[in-house]
């Protein structure tokens, strides 16, 4: 190879370097966050197999770790409707409808869905009249809807993409578990 050609390549080689590098994303507090959480509930679910007692550390853990929150639980899908689950926080609605609500929309069209603002939502569900935002997480175990992750806010716009990431991983980690897959 010319002495040309191989300086070429070597600044193609660099400026490939400094994409990646722009491409990883930045560790944010909110990042570090949900690394922890996950962590944590690796260890709660660690040889643990009940789904009540699963499901019910889960919501304490999200519940007590998360800023400005006032409300985290289950709502598990049997047959049609989407039955509360364990949670943490005030008595709320106990059956909605499938595709009804902030969650069952989400378990509906199987996605996360985030309200900034709930009072603009169609459809919402009001259980709390202190909520203002929201964010649903389907449980998804591949084929079907188990129900989904309800977590409640007073403040507006209080959910961001990040925590749609952070709390999907939390998820799937429960999921994960609770088929065996996660060794
Ligand atoms: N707001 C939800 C109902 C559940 S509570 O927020 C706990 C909804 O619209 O589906």
């Amino acid at each position: 190879m010319s002495s040309a050609k191989a300086a070429k390549k070597k600044t193609a080689i660099k400026k490939n370097i400094v994409k990646t590098i722009k491409k990883k994303k930045p560790v944010t507090a909110k990042g570090e966050l949900y690394a922890s959480l996950v962590m944590q509930l690796r260890s709660l679910l660690k040889g643990e197999y009940d789904f009540v007692a699963n499901t019910a550390n889960f919501s304490a853990l999200v519940f007590n770790s998360l800023p400005d929150v006032s409300w985290a639980g289950f709502y598990l899908l049997h047959d049609d409707e989407l039955v509360l689950g364990p949670f943490q926080g005030k008595p709320a609605c106990v059956r909605i409808p499938f595709g009804k609500g902030v969650c069952g929309f989400a378990a509906k069209q199987c996605e996360t869905v985030i309200v900034p603002n709930v009072h603009e939502f169609p459809g919402h569900i009001a259980c709390d009249p202190a909520s203002n935002s929201e964010i649903v997480i389907p449980l998804f175990d591949g084929e079907r809807v188990l129900g989904v992750f309800d977590v409640d806010s007073p403040t507006l716009k209080r959910f961001d993409d990040q925590d749609a990431e952070g709390l999907n991983e939390l998820v799937t980690v429960l999921v994960a578990h609770e088929e065996g897959l996660d060794g």
